[in-house]
């Protein structure tokens, strides 16, 4: 997934945008963040800003959304949903004290820039062109903050404690927030193993916010819809364990789960107020987790 743009990154912001052109589900999100992922549609390239205009007929929306069900039930709401409920958990970890906030595999995430313009320090780690279109879609909208440090890594050769250093801005005192939102699906084990062990070397009290899909609870064509979908646009899901494997790896690192959110919780707690009848994607999960102290 190295250099180039991330497609399934772009897809993301093209699909939220999309579904916040309903006034309903608009409603859920600031304002910040509606405005936020137009920008992002607005600056990606000709192939993919078009939906910028075509999403805005209702009649192309509504095909757009019948489609996409088609293929894979629930990728729209999952979306959604995943943003919804990690600006919450940001917003709660930093109201309990956390003080910094890394974003894994930003891509056009809106975390970073949000939680900045609140004068959290908020560093963004993504592969060096994510981090110039990254840079440039900031620019070309107009947003600026001191408190966002946007870090590129050649994930082969760095790792993610050298970056965070090199910007002379990292407080390895400060606790600290780790997202990484649609980010460990795409690594291999070896790799997802390795940024676990940055990290529980690096922060001493942290807090992990992560999505996680478990393909097992999809069906044999859902499952391959998904994983053809993200192959289609050269990227590659890696990460070949099931949820209950991820949480004993993340136990491995002393890391243990504080809140589980499943897709059908999600869909009685946020998607039925926002009078749409969607499911969101089996097997999808947010995972709140934090290091836990080994008493000596
Ligand atoms: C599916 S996108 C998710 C983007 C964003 N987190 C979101 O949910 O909106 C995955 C992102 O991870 C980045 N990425 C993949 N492997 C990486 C690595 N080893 N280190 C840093 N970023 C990586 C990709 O470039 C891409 O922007």
């Amino acid at each position: 997934m190295a250099n180039k743009l991330s497609l399934t990154a772009s897809y993301i912001a093209v699909k939220f945008y999309g579904l916040t052109l309903n006034p309903n589900i608009a409603s859920f999100f600031d304002s910040f963040t509606i405005t936020f992922y137009r920008n992002v549609v607005s600056y990606l390239p000709k192939k993919l800003s078009w939906n910028q205009k075509a999403l805005k007929s209702r009649v192309w929306r509504n095909f757009f959304v019948w489609w996409e069900e088609l293929l894979l039930p629930g990728d729209l709401m999952h979306i959604l949903s995943r943003k919804y409920y990690i600006e919450h958990a940001i917003l709660k970890a930093l109201n309990d004290g956390y003080e910094q906030l890394v974003v894994l595999g930003s891509g056009f995430d809106h975390n970073g820039m949000l939680w900045a313009s609140k004068n959290i320090p908020s560093f963004e780690i993504d592969t060096y062109s994510m981090i110039d279109q990254k840079k440039k879609m900031l620019e070309q909208a107009g947003y600026n903050s001191e408190d966002l440090y946007l870090c590129a890594i050649e994930p082969a050769n760095q790792n993610i404690n050298d970056v965070l250093l090199e910007t002379g801005k990292f407080d390895l005192n400060k606790k600290t927030i780790y997202l990484a939102e649609g980010f460990f699906d795409y690594l291999s084990l070896e790799s997802t193993q390795s940024i676990l062990e940055n990290i529980t070397t690096f922060s001493t009290d942290f807090k992990l916010i992560s999505t996680f899909f478990d393909l097992s609870e999809l069906n044999f064509f859902h499952r391959f819809m998904f994983s053809s979908g993200v192959a289609m646009v050269g990227e590659t899901l890696k990460l070949p364990l099931n949820k209950k494997e991820f949480i004993a790896l993340l136990n491995e690192f002393h890391i243990t789960i504080e809140k589980e959110t499943c897709y059908s919780e999600i869909e009685k707690d946020l998607i039925a107020k926002m009078e749409t009848d969607l499911p969101v994607m089996k097997g999808f999960y947010i995972l709140e987790s934090s290091k836990s102290y080994l008493k000596p």
